[in-house]
């Protein structure tokens, strides 16, 4: 036992940041409203759904047709109960029990319901529903662990960011004084009890559009920007929308909650908007929504909580013509009803980052090269090793490093602080070690070697110092 104590002591001593590179990816999902009068069947609307690869959607009710539709599709659900059953589902038991029969047991498991929105945006809900909230939660959470449900279906309920009093810097977050005893405190004690996270609605556009001034453009849409610090920790804030989730994190944790996680239950920019509404475009909807999808499927979290995937769903599938409201409000859709894109996001990590790219732009070295090399007609395969090629902005690159660490898979432990390749500390030659990892691990496949552009194969074998590329022979 003592002699394997020891390196494992170590490893953990040198590769105390290891776990990054084995957390699971974040998923992205879209919100399907249906406040308009010319969308197409639901039917239709889950082959688009199939068409695109989105595969988690977020409803505003239990809709017969949309969730009979949804049936046996892989696709998951978040349904929802509406406001203005909030009174009824907390007074009464039955009621709860009742709703949750009819709207989520008959269609569950064929429709794979994953979670149940109580309410939306229930503190800024005008007829005053937030004393209903937390009681209501608790009887159809009760109502779930009756039929066996409670583990399958979590229970949540989504805050607007409007419930902090503070968001900057990220760090100060605090929830509104009135709010904390009364619903907060309760809410996240049940949240956290029942495994479950907490649903945050967070609109960088209403930020951005109300302090243009002040706020650049870049950082609201995740495009290269020189960053904020947060005075509070020192931590590098290059994202609004980053910040905004810190700001919600920091909150939990001043009323005493450090381990309750955070689902994106809406996000997005607006295509369209009034004169006033600075910032709603067409390019600037598309570069929020792909940076965002890009920034969700690379794998990390937030500065604060960087080992927690970001979950997200994205507002909204359609345009919804029938929403009150400034301009905008009718603009959020990724697509038109008639299923046309208003631009163009890829949802997969596949399309949002093509590893493997267009055909002529792959390197042709395939792994099963082979070359002979003692004149004996014997074939010895060669070796080759993938590394940084030097031609891409920081930004891309580190996207790149990100994705082949995250979701791709490579062995990026070496890299990590007091680790063997942590020198040089450049992202090339850190990019240039997680390329390889992730090329040697695909047992050298065409294509495998690419990122974007930003990776090529070489035949001799890279070396940083001590630091050696593993080979797959
Ligand atoms: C409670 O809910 C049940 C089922 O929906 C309903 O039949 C009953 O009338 C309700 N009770 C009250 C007091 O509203």
């Amino acid at each position: 036992m003592a002699v394997s104590f020891l390196p494992c002591f170590l490893i953990l001593c040198l590769f105390p940041t290891i776990s990054f590179t084995h957390t699971e990816s974040g998923m992205i999902g879209v919100n399907y409203g249906r406040i308009a009068n010319n969308l197409p069947s639901p039917k239709n609307v889950v082959s688009l759904l199939k068409s695109q690869g989105i595969n988690r959607i977020k409803i505003y009710d239990t809709d017969k047709k949309v969730l009979t539709a949804l049936a046996n599709t892989g696709i998951k659900v978040i349904v929802a109960l509406p406001n203005e059953l909030l009174s009824s589902a907390s007074s009464n038991q039955s009621f709860a029990d009742h709703w949750i029969q009819t709207n989520v047991a008959s269609h569950f498991p064929a429709t794979e319901i994953e979670a149940i929105a109580v309410g939306n945006e229930v503190f800024v809900d005008p007829k005053n529903t937030t004393p209903y909230l937390v009681p209501a939660m608790k009887n159809i959470h009760t109502s779930l662990v009756k039929r066996n449900l409670d583990k399958a279906i979590k229970i949540s309920s989504p805050v607007a960011l409007s419930a902090l009093a503070n968001s900057y810097p990220p760090s100060s977050g605090s929830f509104k004084p009135e709010l904390i005893e009364p619903v907060i405190k309760p809410m996240l004690d049940l949240l956290q009890r029942t495994s479950s996270y907490l649903m945050v609605n967070a609109y960088p556009f209403f930020a951005y559009s109300a302090n243009a001034d002040k706020i650049s453009l870049d950082y609201a849409l995740f495009q290269e920007n020189v960053g904020n610090i947060d005075s509070g920790t020192g931590l590098k804030y290059n994202s609004l929308f980053n910040a905004q989730l810190d700001a919600v994190y920091a909150a939990m944790s001043a009323v005493g909650f450090n381990d309750v996680k955070v689902m994106v239950t809406e996000t997005g920019w607006p295509s369209v908007g009034d004169e006033n509404e600075i910032g709603a475009s067409e390019p600037n909807a598309a570069a929020y929504n792909v940076g965002l999808v890009k920034r969700v499927l690379t794998g990390n979290g937030t500065p604060l909580r960087p080992r927690e995937p970001l979950n997200v769903y994205l507002f909204a599938l359609f345009n919804e013509n029938e929403k009150p409201g400034p301009t905008s409000e009718r603009n959020y859709g990724l697509f038109y009803p008639n299923e046309g894109k208003v631009y163009d996001v890829p949802f997969t990590a596949r399309s949002a980052f093509p590893v493997n790219g267009k055909g002529d732009e792959v390197p042709v070295v395939s792994s099963t090269s082979t070359f002979p090399v003692n004149g004996k007609g014997d074939e010895v395969p060669v070796s080759t090793w993938c590394v940084s090629n030097g031609e891409m902005a920081r930004d891309r690159l580190q996207a790149a490093l990100d994705y082949a660490c995250g979701e791709g898979g490579a062995d990026c432990r070496p890299i990590q602080p007091g680790a063997t390749c942590y020198h040089p500390e450049t992202l090339e030659a850190h990019a240039s070690y997680a390329f390889n990892s992730y090329y040697q691990k695909n047992a050298r496949r065409v294509g495998t070697c690419y990122f974007g552009g930003a990776a090529h194969v070489v035949t001799q074998p890279p070396r940083f110092g001590k630091c050696e590329f593993p080979t797959g022979q």
